[in-house]
């Protein structure tokens, strides 16, 4: 499996599958899943409105992962994971995170999906260190077996993001 780190707007990604930062409410928000849902357009809306339907309360968890249509979007599928707000990171912060990575890999491998483009879960409004948000999410990534998955894409927002995820990629086990 390929493993790229781009900079760049991930709504503009004609990958299989993106990956959308979201909040357990699953119906929108700010930052990254704002600016999915303005680019998706409404038919995202109204599929997040019959996926949250069929959830118990009517709600998401952190660290699970939700597929639906991409709307207007140039990708097929969109993948909700709400990522775990940073506490002190004693609090089942890193495991939850590698769960969003985990499931929102399965969730795309469920459909076929050969590419998947992740932003940088919980380290936004969520607050968790970018180091060590990115060090869970590349270890998550490359202890993966795909079956259909054959290009991953680290879709920052900043070079700086871009960097940190670069040089952990670099790092010699
Ligand atoms: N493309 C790629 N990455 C983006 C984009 C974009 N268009 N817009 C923002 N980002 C980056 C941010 O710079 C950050 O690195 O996404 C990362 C995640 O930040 P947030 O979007 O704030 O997500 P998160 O920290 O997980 O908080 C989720 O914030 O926006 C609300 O509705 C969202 O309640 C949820 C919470």
């Amino acid at each position: 499996m390929d493993i790229e780190v781009i900079t760049g707007d991930i709504t503009k990604l004609e990958v299989d599958a993106i990956v959308n930062a979201a909040n357990c409410g699953l119906l929108g928000g700010g930052g990254v899943d704002g600016a999915i849902h303005y680019a998706a357009g409404k038919e995202l809306f109204e599929e997040c409105l019959k996926l949250v339907e069929g959830l118990p309360d009517h709600r998401g968890k952190t660290g699970q992962a939700y597929l639906t249509k991409a709307g207007r979007l140039p990708c097929k599928y969109v993948i909700h994971t709400p990522g775990p707000v940073y506490r002190d990171g004693q609090h089942g912060e890193p495991e939850l995170l590698a769960s969003c990575y985990e499931n929102s890999l399965r969730r795309a491998e469920e459909k076929g999906c050969a590419s998947i483009a992740f932003p940088c879960i919980s380290t936004g409004v969520y607050g968790y260190p970018k180091e060590d948000a990115a060090r869970i999410a590349v270890k998550t990534v490359q202890a993966f077996s795909p079956v259909s998955l054959q290009k991953v894409v680290f879709c920052c927002f900043s070079p700086g993001d871009e960097a940190i995820y670069k040089r952990i990629l670099n790092e010699k086990d």
